[in-house]
């Protein structure tokens, strides 16, 4: 019979996009892949532990997981940025987990299971080898539009608040023709989108035997022939140079949507966070996209609640939010990562205050987010069908290029192909359309 494989993703894109390598090493090592824990031979938890409630999430699917081994033995893989951060911590404290594995080593999956299976190690655990790279594989991905590619992997920015440089070592890049090569083969298998990820996306090209720049990588994708669309995560403000806005300001295939983390308002704050950039800075950067950029929508990821944040630190946050006017922004309360600057800073504030500020936060952006929306109505949109709608099985939903959603009604056919929408109706993050002829 057919072995039977799960693998369960938590976090971030670059997560999404090593667990589709998984998936692939899988495959070729002859398991059938299955969403249900329950028939699974082996299951895979790839990992996230950016924020404490991370781990929680885990030990509940764990739990899950050790009730089906104990009926028909589940082997139990732990991979990502937790399984990294724990170790062997890990096996000690979950001692029916077979394999601790880091997304550096996942190349090694195979031999690990082979370990297991042969009975010739009891636990595995690969956490090391910090420079190596994930293995270049032609994963499939879940979408049949949507695609993505790893450009760097790491990180050397280590804002005080963050476990990422921890977990993922350091910063390293992806050659440019390596990259270059894998968009073009995507394109051709018929992605439309394709989303370059990093911690710090335009910072690309540093320590590569070729010097280059995340300019000239954005122009040479735009340069292969086909119609697609670019998205990046995540650039970092302070490393966005003109080059970067000018290629996109050229290139219709690069998204009008941009995330620029902006994580707080309050230039101490921004100090303390170790981010490289002042309040003033950000919002002059922000203006100058939005001018070179017509049609740009941006958006952040805001912390509130870091140490010795304090009201008058918070409604600077406020005041960038409500100048900038973000498309939506992805909010989070501080949460203490051992190991990291911040975790040891005096001042941490009180839960109570973290929530009353996250609250206030978010009715602000809500308000902003639904002010932009209106501003769609009676427009022609160009975007790309994602296919039937989950809440609204007659609708197709879509994106725009500013990466709002769009249902209108249309044929299953025009999954995965761009087409014109009239906006009729604008809600706060729905938009409602009718498909236009060609
Ligand atoms: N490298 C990316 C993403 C990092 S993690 C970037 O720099 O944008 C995604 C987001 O999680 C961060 O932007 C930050 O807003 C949030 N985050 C990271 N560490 C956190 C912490 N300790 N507490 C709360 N939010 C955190
Ligand atoms: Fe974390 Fe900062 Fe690196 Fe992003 S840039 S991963 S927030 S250290
Ligand atoms: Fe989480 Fe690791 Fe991504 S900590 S946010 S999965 S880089």
């Amino acid at each position: 019979m057919t072995k039977k494989a799960t693998v369960i993703t938590y976090g971030c894109q670059m997560n999404v996009n090593e667990s589709a390598k998984i998936k692939k090493i899988l495959e070729n090592l002859g398991y059938e892949l299955t969403d249900n824990i329950e028939e699974t031979d082996i299951a895979f938890l790839n990992t996230c532990t950016v924020r404490e409630g991370a781990a929680t999430q885990i030990y509940g699917k764990l739990g899950e997981i050790k009730r089906v081994r104990e009926q028909r033995g589940t082997k139990i893989v732990v991979t990502g940025c937790f399984a990294q951060e724990q170790g062997q911590e890990l096996i000690k404290k979950f001692n029916y987990i077979d394999i601790v594995m880091g997304n550096q080593n996942i190349g090694r999956i195979p031999e690990a299971i082979e370990d297991i299976e042969n009975r010739s190690a009891k636990h595995v655990v690969l956490t090391d080898y910090e420079d190596e790279l994930p293995p270049r594989i032609d994963a499939d991905f879940e979408s049949k539009k949507t695609a993505s590619i790893a450009i760097t992997y790491g990180c050397n920015n280590f804002c005080t608040y963050c476990i990422v440089p921890y977990v993922r070592g350091r910063e390293r890049s992806v050659p440019m023709a390596e990259l270059v090569e894998e968009a073009r083969e995507l394109v051709k298998k018929g992605y439309k989108e394709i989303i370059l990820l990093g911690q710090n996306v335009n910072s690309y090209g540093k320590g590569l035997s070729e010097e280059e720049t995340f300019a000239n990588l954005l122009q040479n994708i735009c340069d292969i022939e086909g119609d697609f669309i670019i998205r990046f995560v995540s650039p970092h403000p302070r490393d966005f140079t003109d080059d970067v806005i000018d290629v996109i300001a050229r290139n219709p295939k690069i998204a009008r949507s941009l995330h620029l983390p902006l994580q707080s308002g309050s230039t101490r704050v921004l100090k303390l966070m170790n981010r490289g950039y002042s309040k003033e800075q950000y919002i002059a950067l922000a203006e100058k996209i939005k001018e070179r950029i017509p049609g740009v929508s941006l958006t952040a990821d805001i912390i509130v609640g870091f140490p010795q944040e304090t009201e008058e630190d918070f409604i600077d946050t406020l005041d960038v939010v409500e100048k900038v006017g973000f498309e939506t922004s992805f909010m989070f309360m501080y949460s203490i990562r051992k190991g990291t600057k911040a975790a040891v800073m005096e001042g941490q504030i009180d839960d109570e205050v973290k929530k009353d500020r996250l609250h206030r936060l978010m009715s602000l952006q809500n308000s902003i987010s639904k002010k932009l929306s209106m501003d769609y109505e009676g427009k022609i949109e160009r975007v790309l069908v994602e296919g039937p709608s989950k809440k609204n099985k007659d609708m197709l939903s879509s994106r725009t290029s500013t990466n709002k959603i769009v249902l209108f009604k249309g044929d299953k056919s025009l999954e995965g192909q761009f087409v014109n929408v009239k906006i009729n109706e604008c809600k706060t993050w729905t938009l409602y359309g009718e498909l236009m002829a060609d």
